[in-house]
């Protein structure tokens, strides 16, 4: 709808929720909308007027705009209900934030890269011991997102006991694998359980699959574990202090481990995709993680941790990241608007929002996938967020104009991802180990990029429409 012209009204459509309003491929059809009506349109979909802003030179006014005009919880409060069966007596966000944010950063951010690098190590070095010397066959996302998540479990929810011993370490392995496996089947049904398109079976699978979550991560199961994250502490102290029951505790833990885990392991899939398919790219990370290992105290067989210092100083793995996340995270930056407002465009015009409305950003299609931004937006190049000089590239323009908001995965402005610092520390630890102690390869060299399952845009990282096999074993 533009000024002055009737709503468009998609139809019968039923309100399905934020991430799903747009049908089951929410990308082309807001491509198709973008090219008949611009930047700024507004949508009717099942009696919700939705404005989709798609001008990332204007996003600033709307991610930096006060909760009393733009909210963005009424999204966490649908996930919540509608997916998690999560209902919290007297719940504020905010107060809620503020007791979460000091949990993932500084301090408390080095202890749980610390702890990720050491459960990474428990999980990747010990399966791959266990299984032998030989060949192993996997699926590339299996892979990525069984170890990432496995890790993370233990790194949030704690370990089995401490001191560590063989056999305790045997133990996180075997029980974090049943929480993969068992997350991950509710995971694959999540975009039907969202949009309410379950089949009777599905239903009953997704019972079975959620009450055998909420007893893995039940308080009273988590409150024998070791080294439980001060994040966790903070969640469950909060919680109780709600008085939230301890039923309603343990579904809160299920939701938080999708909230946590559930992007990390498929930008991994994509990330080492990538690299698998572009050997320019392999051989030019390889190269700077040699040149991190000729610099280390230790071999890589001893290093109990990865400095921050190093992290942060990977430039070619980090645009390799950038330029993966650009390409597979999609998710919907949603607000609510809780007041009449105006949104000031970035060329001088100003829009009418109206109290009841909501507003949605897709900057996946821009500034992701825009031609205007990025030569060839389709395609993977390693060291498109690279300077010459091998530096962080940050200038790209639109209009002519410098983007301040170039690449999006993270969100944007006082919502903004509050987990990126640990994502990101985990992300590059993951591809670290991967490749310093496997040989990695396709089972097929000639393998496509698989598409995207499409009904994933808007709930975070794309995943694939299937897996792809590769083969891997432990160097020697
Ligand atoms: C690849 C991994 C991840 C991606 C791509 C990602 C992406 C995002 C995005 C797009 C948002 C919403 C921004 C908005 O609507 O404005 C968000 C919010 C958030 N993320 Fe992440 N995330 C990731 C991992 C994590 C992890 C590992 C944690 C915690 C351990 C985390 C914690 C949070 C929190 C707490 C918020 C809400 C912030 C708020 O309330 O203002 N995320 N994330």
């Amino acid at each position: 709808r533009r000024p002055g012209e009737p709503p468009l009204d998609l139809g019968s459509i039923p309100w399905l929720g934020y991430a799903l309003e747009f049908g089951k491929d929410a990308a082309s059809f807001l491509t198709r909308m973008k090219e008949k009506h611009g930047d700024i349109f507004t949508v009717l979909v099942g009696g919700r007027y939705v404005t989709v802003l798609l001008d990332p030179h204007s996003y600033d006014s709307v991610v930096w705009e006060s909760r009393t005009k733009l909210d963005f919880h009424a999204y966490a409060v649908f996930l919540m209900e509608r997916i998690f069966d999560v209902q919290l007596p007297h719940y504020n966000p905010s107060d809620e934030k503020a007791k979460m944010k000091p949990t993932l950063l500084h301090r408390d951010l080095q202890a749980l890269t610390d702890a990720m690098y050491t459960n990474l190590r428990t999980v990747l070095l010990g399966d791959a011991t266990e299984a032998g010397s030989g060949w192993q066959e996997m699926g590339l996302l299996d892979l990525s997102y069984s170890f990432l998540l496995r890790a993370g479990y233990l790194t949030l929810y704690g370990v089995e006991a401490l001191p560590r011993t063989q056999q305790s370490q045997a133990q996180d392995r075997a029980h974090s694998a049943d929480v993969f496996h068992t997350f991950r089947q509710l995971d694959l049904l999540l975009p039907k359980l969202a949009r309410g398109s379950l089949s009777v079976g599905d239903k009953d699978h997704v019972c079975k699959v959620k009450g055998r979550l909420w007893k893995l991560l039940s308080p009273a199961r988590l409150a024998t574990r070791a080294q439980r994250s001060t994040w966790l502490e903070s969640y469950l102290l909060h919680l109780q202090e709600m008085g939230v029951s301890e039923e309603m505790q343990a579904r809160a833990l299920v939701l938080q481990l999708w909230a946590t885990q559930g992007n990390m392991g498929p930008a991994a899939f994509w990330l080492l995709l990538f690299l698998l398919k572009n050997p320019e790219a392999l051989a030019a990370v390889r190269e700077e993680l040699e040149h991190v290992l000729s610099r280390a105290e230790q071999p890589v067989s001893q290093m109990t941790t990865l400095p921050q210092k190093v992290l942060d100083n990977m430039p070619v793995l980090e645009s390799v990241l950038s330029e993966t996340l650009r390409l597979t995270a999609a998710p919907f930056i949603t607000r609510e608007v809780v007041a009449d407002t105006a949104i000031p465009m970035a060329d001088g015009r100003e829009f009418s929002l109206r109290r009841g409305d909501r507003l949605l950003l897709f900057p996946f299609l821009s500034p992701q996938k825009d031609p205007e931004i990025y030569t060839d937006p389709e395609v993977f190049k390693y060291n498109r967020f690279l300077n010459a000089d091998g530096s962080e590239k940050k200038d790209f323009y639109k209009d002519g104009k410098r983007l301040k908001n170039y690449n999006m995965p993270w969100g944007a402005g006082y919502n903004q991802c509050l987990g990126r610092g640990y994502a990101i520390s985990s992300m590059k630890q993951f591809v670290f180990l991967v490749l310093a102690h496997f040989d990695l390869e396709l089972v097929n060299p000639n393998e496509e990029i698989p598409e995207f399952d499409l009904s994933r845009y808007g709930f975070g990282l794309m995943q694939p429409e299937h897996d792809v096999p590769i083969r891997y074993r432990i160097r020697p």
